[in-house]
């Protein structure tokens, strides 16, 4: 699967999101290494605290399955900047690999390439 056909996942799952708070709809695709690929989009709760993120979910997804090597993901948003994973996303994302191809859209379906590594360096271990 290329890129952009993972990245067109991602932004048809955006469309499942519930976010009624923030009105920023959110699609993740998350590929594991066999070729499966999971979704997720963000789940706001008037409790805003309560709010999942669309990467957390797909990741979630996938591994409630019994799937735990990821390849790539991509993050897809309608938004002016690159929708780039929140803190405790990278957290918990590095879990599973530190070094995760993480695509990250912005409005007018262009994207960018990060290593999960360089956006998290440092996570913590115990
Ligand atoms: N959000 C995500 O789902 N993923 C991100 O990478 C950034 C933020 C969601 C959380 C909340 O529902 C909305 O976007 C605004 O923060």
């Amino acid at each position: 699967m290329t890129d952009r056909e993972l990245m067109t996942i991602a932004k048809r799952a955006a469309m499942n999101s519930y976010s009624p708070y923030s009105h920023f709809p959110v699609g993740a695709a998350i590929e594991c290494t066999d070729g499966t690929v999971y979704t997720g989009c963000n789940v706001e709760n008037a409790a805003l605290g309560s709010t999942l993120c669309a990467e957390r979910i797909a990741c979630a997804k996938a591994v409630s399955e019994g799937h735990q090597q990821f390849t790539r993901l991509a993050i897809y948003a309608d938004s002016q900047n690159w929708c780039t994973p929140c803190g405790a996303c990278r957290q918990f994302l590095a879990e599973f690999n530190p070094e995760l191809e993480v695509l990250c859209a912005r409005a007018g379906d262009r994207y960018v390439s990060y290593r999960l590594s360089d956006l998290m360096p440092n996570r913590f271990e115990f």
